[in-house]
């Protein structure tokens, strides 16, 4: 089962990409995960550039990646209550018609911040824009990383054997619900 992995931060030492990371060592077996890194390269949507250009290939290249992954895996830091701009604008970007990648994909969302409430509203707002696609987004267990500044070492290894825990449970519910989508 292949996986693509897309964090919603730019920084260098996100809590979100290293939740990805350890995601990648926690995988069940039979799991690939792959963290796609591209996000930095998407232009900001513009409706007139798409429709005399098309896709640019960072976006060609993404819309293809999660067409041939069995699931996918968002990890959304939290901005002003709800996701980051940035992955904000690559969802709009892959949205264009035709064949939406997006659509019956087999999803699992989660997120990481430094407040108390761990990406809550966020991932409620992401879970929203997947619905318009017929996502299939996993329900249980949610994954909400509060505090997270606490849960990772210098070197971003995810120390916090709670949310290790927890990861693992996503990622083999991950697995279960992709393979009853895809059978
Ligand atoms: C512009 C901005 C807005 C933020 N808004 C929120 C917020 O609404 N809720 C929250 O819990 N944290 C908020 N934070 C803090 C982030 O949760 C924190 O920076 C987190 O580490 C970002 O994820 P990352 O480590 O993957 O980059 C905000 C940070 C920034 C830069």
């Amino acid at each position: 089962m292949n996986v693509l992995a897309i964090s919603g931060s730019l920084r260098r030492n996100s809590l979100n990409s290293a939740a990805l990371r350890a995601c990648r060592d926690l995988a069940p077996d039979g799991m690939a995960i792959e963290i796609w890194e591209g996000l930095r390269e998407i232009p900001p949507y513009d409706d007139d550039d798409f429709k005399a250009n098309g896709f640019p290939a960072v976006v060609a290249g993404l819309r293809e990646k999660i067409r041939a992954a069995d699931a996918v895996i968002i990890a959304t830091p939290e901005y002003n209550h709800s996701i980051p701009g940035v992955l904000k604008n690559a969802i709009d970007w892959v949205s264009r018609p035709p064949d939406v990648p997006f659509v019956r994909k087999s999803y699992a969302i989660f997120g990481a911040s430094m407040g108390g409430m761990g990406t809550i509203r966020a991932q409620y707002h992401l879970r929203d824009m997947l619905l318009y696609f017929d996502a299939v987004v996993l329900n249980k267990p949610e994954v909400f990383i509060g505090a997270a500044h606490t849960k990772f070492g210098a070197g971003g290894e995810l120390t916090d054997q709670p949310t290790r825990d927890i990861l693992i449970q996503m990622l083999t519910a991950l697995q279960a619900q992709t393979r009853a989508l895809t059978s």
